[in-house]
């Protein structure tokens, strides 16, 4: 059996300039082939929001939602390190409802670690779960929980203070015990310094080539959601036209009696049938 992989592993993979893969997912079957293809670490993330229960932010999410889909993933999941996030407003009202929510996700879920979004705001409630034995990711530059805030999502980070600020912020979670730090959407020079001013990893996504390792939305590589192609997205499939052909074609068949055919037909012995009236 392979033999599942630790934080502790993660540390040594940036030690060692060993690439780190990433991947949301937000069932068994996906958990299941992100597994398989030998991914590092599996993010239930709460874009859940946008690419599986139809929201247009990920701040209708709720922490019932995530224990829901985690449960899911770590069933599939057999070496891959689950992290599961932290919805919106789940980690800002007090250090008690923090850590019920965080528990809840490994408790309930399953998930091995925790990830928040936010800067140097969040180092207390980032000791206050590190204290209580949850590992957490940190998730900084274009937050989509504070996207209201922010006005839309925009490259963040790219004058030289907010630059500064994000260095900074980064500095302070790695102090306050986080041990891998998301980077959203930030140029990419920005991400090499803050990468190599952290001895923790940090997992990019839109953030360039100079992460520790890199992270993107499934239903973005796979092409699944055929209306969203931001510039740091990379299909590797374009499943949405495959499914629906696929689709059409059962449609089609069934239409045209085509579908279900003798090999797909059980029948009864002629004995027995003769005694039907
Ligand atoms: O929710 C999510 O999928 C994320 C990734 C974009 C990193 O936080």
């Amino acid at each position: 059996m392979t033999k599942p992989l630790t934080t502790f592993d993660l540390l040594k993979m940036k030690k060692e300039n060993k690439p780190i893969t990433m991947l949301t997912a937000y069932d068994y079957p996906t958990a299941q082939m992100v597994d398989s293809a030998g991914i590092d670490m599996i993010l239930v993330g709460d874009s859940l929001g946008n690419v599986v229960l139809g929201y247009d932010t990920t701040v209708p999410v709720t922490i019932d939602d995530m224990v829901h889909h985690t449960k899911a993933v770590t069933r599939g999941a057999k070496r891959a390190l689950v992290v599961a996030d932290l919805p919106f407003l789940t980690y800002h009202l007090s250090r008690e409802e923090t850590l019920r929510s965080a528990g809840r996700l490994m408790q309930e879920g399953g998930a091995k670690a925790v990830k928040l979004e936010g800067g140097q705001e969040l180092a207390e409630t980032v000791e206050a779960l590190v204290t209580a034995g949850i590992p957490v990711v940190g998730h900084m530059g274009l937050t989509p929980q504070s996207v209201h805030q922010m006005g839309g999502y925009r490259v963040q980070g790219k004058t030289a203070a907010a630059a500064h600020k994000l260095l900074e912020d980064a500095k302070a979670l790695e102090k306050a015990g986080i041990f891998a730090l998301v980077l959203e959407c930030i140029p990419a020079e920005l991400a090499k310094r803050i990468t190599e001013a952290l001895d923790i990893p940090t997992i990019g996504i839109g953030a360039g080539p100079h992460c520790s390792g890199q992270v993107l939305v499934i239903h973005d590589l796979l092409g699944i959601n055929s209306q969203f192609k931001p510039k740091f997205v990379k299909r590797y499939a374009n499943l949405h036209e495959d499914i629906v052909k696929a689709l059409e074609s059962y449609r089609d068949e069934v239409e045209k009696g085509l579908f279900p055919g003798p090999e797909h037909t059980f029948s009864m012995p002629d004995e027995e049938l003769k005694k039907i009236y």
